[in-house]
């Protein structure tokens, strides 16, 4: 179903979630420690990188990204105006540009940027292959694009609440994507906060990086991204976009509490 896989429903759902983001998601499910661990795979110790963040919210990722590279250099993109807004406020990123802007249609030429990175929004992309795809497009020839995201739980109730919420990929869409776009040396490394369960084998998220082996778009010719925001809605989207917004939030609140338990529950017993 991913109810919240569509940008007006993200949009929407962003305009609620950013009051309590930087409080109550970052802390829980996406660490300073596992950001550090991503951000290796991005290769940022190079002189003089202009890097994008995709999807860069309220600027946790940023944050990790302006320790290793001037802001100056760093732009920011999101679709929701919120989420850019609490960034604006962190002194840190004062020297980052910052535009709204789609990942799937990102708003920059062909190579404009040495390194690319998105993390925690390709779940939120209706098509993550052109998400994928605009990213190699926007990086020069020979740099890496990083991808963070999340993994398709192992846990039944978990991952009905995470299917009805939106896209939990398997490491091997990840993998096929980035090799679809014309990445190469694509590599996986496998996240998870402190409190996770890493013992059962199942993976919680993935950062997965990958290197642009010529210059240009992605050999993947794309047709034109199938949703934009602002489009005018019709009745009968307006009442899919009601429902959806309302079951697929539903199912994201639950989740949280859903799977933090299931994982608690699991370490305790082993
Ligand atoms: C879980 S937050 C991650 C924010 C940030 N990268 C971080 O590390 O905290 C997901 C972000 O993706 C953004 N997003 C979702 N779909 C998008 C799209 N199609 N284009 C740009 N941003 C998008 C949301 O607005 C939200 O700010």
């Amino acid at each position: 179903m991913r109810l919240i896989q569509h940008k007006a429903e993200a949009w929407w759902f962003y305009r609620v979630v950013s009051k309590v983001y930087d409080r109550w998601v970052n802390p829980l499910f996406w660490t300073p420690r596992m950001r550090d661990e991503a951000l290796e795979l991005a290769r940022l110790d190079a002189p003089g990188l202009r890097v994008l963040d995709a999807g860069a919210g309220t600027g946790f990722t940023t944050e990790g990204i302006v320790a290793r590279v001037p802001a100056g250099q760093v732009v920011m993109v999101d679709q929701s105006p919120h989420q850019l807004a609490r960034a604006r406020r962190k002194p840190a990123l004062a020297a980052c540009e910052v535009r709204e802007g789609d990942a799937e249609d990102l708003p920059f030429g062909d190579d404009a940027f040495d390194r690319y990175v998105s993390a925690g929004s390709i779940e939120y992309w209706p098509d993550p292959q052109r998400g994928i795809a605009e990213a190699y497009r926007v990086v020069r020839e020979g740099g890496t694009a990083l991808v963070v995201g999340p993994v398709r739980p192992a846990q039944a109730l978990a991952r009905r609440l995470a299917d009805t919420w939106m896209l939990f990929p398997s490491e091997e869409e990840y993998r096929a994507w980035f090799a679809a776009a014309g990445f190469a040396d694509v590599e996986v490394r496998r996240l998870a906060p402190d409190w996770y369960d890493e013992a059962s084998g199942a993976a919680y998220g993935v950062a997965v990086a990958g290197r642009k082996p010529a210059p240009g778009p992605s050999p993947l010719g794309l047709a034109p991204p199938a949703e934009r925001l602002g489009e005018p809605m019709g009745l009968r989207r307006r009442l899919l976009f009601a429902g959806r917004f309302a079951v697929g939030s539903l199912a994201g609140l639950a989740f949280v509490p859903v799977a933090l338990l299931q994982t608690l529950r699991a370490r305790r017993a082993r």
